[in-house]
């Protein structure tokens, strides 16, 4: 599906008084499994119509008087502040919980209590936890929509919705490109959410990772059973000519349980000027940030360094789902 189709979509079916939005209504986002390609093509529509309208006025009172309860109980920059940028844009309010070391989860609260408790002043609750299935957990007890902003080493969907956009917005296209993830594929949740996703397509798929840090094999799996093309790699050098999208991502410290494990990988891989001879001219690379040395700074100015384009997407991906889950697109 290029994006001239999914733009072409959008300006058939413009968001607002469009009535098939309405089967976003109420729900939560906590898979990508969760998403069709026409759901794509929707929530992608609706992205682009946010776009113009953040362009041309800034801020609008689509969401003005619903409040969005942002908790989160990892550290976070992009997700956490995107997150809030969106509902403020669209005219909404945010209770922001950026450290539940002062809420009253250091208090010894449950998850389904803390969740109970801001259901009742929020419209809607943005969760990133540490533990895979949290978010699933959380909606049980939640009337209000629930929207994953990543649990432990489990899934990163919008963050995954927001790259697809980026490869569509950059490349015009997802079907048949080759995308190769390098680095922590084990517990970097965003390639999971990410690979899944991309199986909706015909895409190729190169994994290039230290031995300790391949993808997970119950999604490589699940993804030949779709008949996507996945290659295994310990370097770079056979992958990199043939990528269309290079995927970086940091290996995580915090993921580990002994040091020197990760002491072994880090560094492992690094993308440089020097490297990205290798690969073609039109191509990008991206990378869910932060990043802790394996880009070199070095590289920011080659137009093919998509990474700082690709978290603005991330604004536009999430004021379109807030408000498709709150029925206002
Ligand atoms: N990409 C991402 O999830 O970044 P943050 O951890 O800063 O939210």
């Amino acid at each position: 599906m290029s994006l001239s189709n999914i733009q072409q979509s959008a300006s058939q079916h413009l968001p607002f008084g469009d009535q098939r939005g309405a089967r976003f209504y109420g729900t939560d986002i906590l898979s990508v499994n969760q998403f069709s390609k026409e759901d794509l093509a929707y929530i992608f529509g609706v992205a682009v119509e946010m776009r113009e309208m953040v362009a041309r006025v800034g801020t609008f009172d689509l969401l003005k008087g619903k409040i969005l309860a942002n908790l989160f109980y990892e550290p976070s920059t992009r997700t956490s502040s995107s997150f809030t940028a969106a509902m403020e844009r669209l005219g909404g309010s945010v209770i922001p919980i950026h450290e539940v070391k002062y809420s009253s989860v250091s208090k010894g609260e449950t998850l389904p209590d803390t969740i109970r408790t801001l259901e009742c002043y929020a419209d809607v609750i943005v969760l990133r936890h540490p533990e895979k299935g949290a978010s699933a957990i959380a909606a049980k007890y939640s009337k209000k929509p629930i929207l994953n902003a990543g649990d432990g080493v489990g899934e990163h969907p919008t963050q995954a919705l927001l790259d697809l956009l980026t490869i569509l917005e950059e490349l015009g296209n997802v079907e048949n490109l080759t995308v190769t993830m390098v680095g922590d594929l084990k517990y970097g949740r965003t390639v999971h959410s990410l690979s899944q996703l991309l199986s909706l397509y015909n895409v190729k798929l190169h994994y290039v990772s230290p031995d300790i840090l391949r993808m997970p094999p119950e999604i490589i799996e699940e993804l030949n059973q779709k008949g996507i093309s996945q290659t295994e790699h310990s370097t770079l050098e056979q992958a990199l000519p043939e990528t269309d999208v290079l995927y970086v991502t940091r290996v995580q410290k915090e993921r580990f349980d002994n040091p020197e494990d990760y002491e072994k990988v880090a560094g492992a891989f690094i993308i440089d000027p020097e490297i990205m001879k290798a690969a073609k001219k039109k191509m990008i690379v991206m990378h869910p940030l932060p990043r802790v040395g394996e880009i070199s700074m070095d590289f920011d100015d080659d137009s093919r360094a998509a990474y700082f384009r690709q978290m603005e997407y991330g604004l536009f991906v999430r004021m379109a789902l807030l408000a498709l889950v709150l029925g206002k697109a």
